[in-house]
């Protein structure tokens, strides 16, 4: 059984996986698609049931427009147009395009005249949010205009006898409040879904497909303390049980009781097999005097798969890796050739190893995104702490000890963490925000403790609040909360006299400090 499936051709739209998102949140499952796809293509997706055209940067008009296969319109399916996907179906189904000569951005006032299918149940007027340059001109006789606003007369189009809906506006994005009711209205009413995309069964068809992959030898899993690489581990133990065999690097750059959380829940709780590789002299030992963010990556990068390989060399019969990658990783590589996205860090994580280990990989999360595989951790009975945990970068601490990593450094950064965490969890902010950390400033500041003056490093904290992690924005974390953070870490953490919290948004800014 195949599930009901909605395509999304991604014209260039910074918003491609959240249209994918939206889609799923609804429960229905999504893929992405680049434009280079054909009709014919679609046609072999078993159970189709709609496609939504993105919006993208370009003019319909300009040299380099993307198109895709104008026979989509003949699969038989209802086709939703975003912003420049309105533009070119449109365009395609014989209307006008006006060229414009500036862009509209904002929020914009809609008045809905039509609330047969795409605005049921949404009142008259109603807020979205506006990213466009061109506008339709002029509609060809097939058309129907849904919603207009004061400088875009044709705000939502309807073509009747080709299926086809054109928004102008973003309903994807939160700005668009009625937009979940326009997408749900699109997904049930005019694709006539009926939700058929649940975590549950995911999971339950999963192990399945594991245990049909991999029915003999050993599975190798190296675990993080992640919830990617925990879920994937889960499942895999779901699947086959004793032939799942963890490994766990101790790098020496983790978080306090970070390794024995992991031994309890996958050692003690799961009865995983798990073998946990203390490799942390040699990574210090090498990461000694190093204070390049990207040298250090690489060292840390090269000292894993020393650890990963010589603790997997000992385990007999293995045949396969079984790997956290998302959904997300599997759409950036897919358009790798026009991939602009500059290698702004070295990225180092536990999907890393590479292909020479001679393993046959299982990648059960490939299909998913992030929110889903909390969803299927939580199925799976995994502990809360590591289902919500906020993502932890693979070269760990080492990244957040800016300059040189020594163990007394990597001490007052442990507890300074400690005491953050703990306080956004007791003020209810740890699921609010996306991911909080400490950063050891090697700046020494004065100060002034009882009657010495003091002359201490400095402590940052950012919290962030983001849906991909490719752009985010300072959490909103009240000031009061920030205030017993401060004044606990500089109390009790020795070495401390000072503590800043970042305001910068990403870009311009990264989320880690290296
Ligand atoms: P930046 O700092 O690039 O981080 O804005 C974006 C997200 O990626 C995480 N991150 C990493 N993850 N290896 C990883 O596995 C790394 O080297 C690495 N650097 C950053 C970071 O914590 C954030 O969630």
């Amino acid at each position: 059984m195949s599930n009901e499936t909605i395509v999304i051709i991604d014209f260039g739209s910074q918003y491609g996986q959240l249209i994918a998102r939206r889609v799923r949140e609804n429960n229905v499952y999504s893929i992405i698609h680049q434009p280079s796809v054909t009709a014919k293509d679609l046609s072999k997706i078993e159970n189709l049931k709609g496609i939504i055209l993105s919006g993208g940067p370009a003019s319909v008009y300009s040299e380099n427009a993307p198109t895709t296969d104008e026979k989509i319109f003949e699969l038989g399916v209802p086709i939703l147009g975003i912003c420049y996907g309105m533009q070119w179906g449109c365009k395609v189904l014989g209307s006008k395009i006006h060229k414009a000569d500036r862009r509209e951005y904002g929020r914009a006032a809609i008045t809905i005249t039509d609330k047969k299918d795409l605005f049921a149940n949404i009142s008259e007027s109603t807020t979205v949010w506006m990213s466009h340059g061109d506008q339709a001109e002029k509609l060809s006789s097939d058309f129907e205009i849904l919603a207009k606003t004061n400088t875009c007369p044709y705000a939502a189009v309807r073509n009747k006898t080709k299926k086809f809906y054109g928004l102008q506006f973003h309903p994807e994005v939160s700005h668009t409040p009625k937009g979940d009711v326009m997408m749900k209205n699109f997904l049930y009413d005019i694709c006539n879904c009926t939700g058929d995309w649940q975590m549950k069964d995911f999971a339950e068809q999963m192990i399945e497909k594991i245990r049909t992959q991999a029915k003999t030898g050993t599975v190798i899993c190296g675990l993080s303390g992640g919830v990617d690489s925990a879920v994937t581990a889960a499942l895999v133990h779901a699947a086959i049980g004793d032939r799942l065999k963890c490994i766990f690097v101790d790098n020496g750059l983790l978080r306090k009781n970070e390794r024995q959380q992991v031994e309890s829940t996958f050692r003690d709780h799961f009865k995983i097999d798990l073998h946990v590789v203390d490799w942390s002299k040699q990574f210090l030992d090498r990461l000694k005097g190093v204070i390049d963010p990207q040298k250090k990556r690489i060292i840390i990068g090269h000292e894993f798969i020393e650890a990963f390989k010589s603790e997997s060399k000992k385990i007999s019969d293995a045949k396969f890796l079984a790997q956290g990658t998302l959904y997300p990783d599997v759409i950036e590589s897919g358009k790798k050739d026009g991939n602009l996205a500059a290698n702004i860090k070295l990225h180092h994580n536990v999907g890393g190893l590479p292909k020479e280990l001679g393993f046959e990989l299982v990648e059960p999360l490939r299909d998913l995104f992030k929110d889903e595989v909390r969803l299927v951790g939580e199925y799976l009975g995994l502990p809360e702490d590591i289902v919500w945990r906020h993502p932890f970068p693979g070269p760990g601490l080492a990244v957040r000890v800016i300059g040189e990593i020594t163990e007394d450094r990597l001490k007052v950064l442990r507890e300074a963490d400690e005491i953050l965490i703990d306080e956004i969890k007791a003020a209810d902010l740890y699921r609010k925000v996306s991911q909080t950390l400490a950063v050891l400033v090697p700046v020494a500041t004065v100060g002034v403790m009882g009657d010495e003056r003091s002359y201490d490093n400095v402590i940052a904290i950012r919290s962030v609040d983001t849906t991909d992690f490719m752009t985010a924005d300072f959490s909103r974390i009240p000031y009061e909360v920030l205030g017993i953070i401060s004044s606990r870490i500089i109390n009790e953490v020795r070495g401390i006299n000072r503590v800043v919290y970042d305001i910068s948004s990403k870009p311009p800014a990264t989320i880690e400090w290296e």
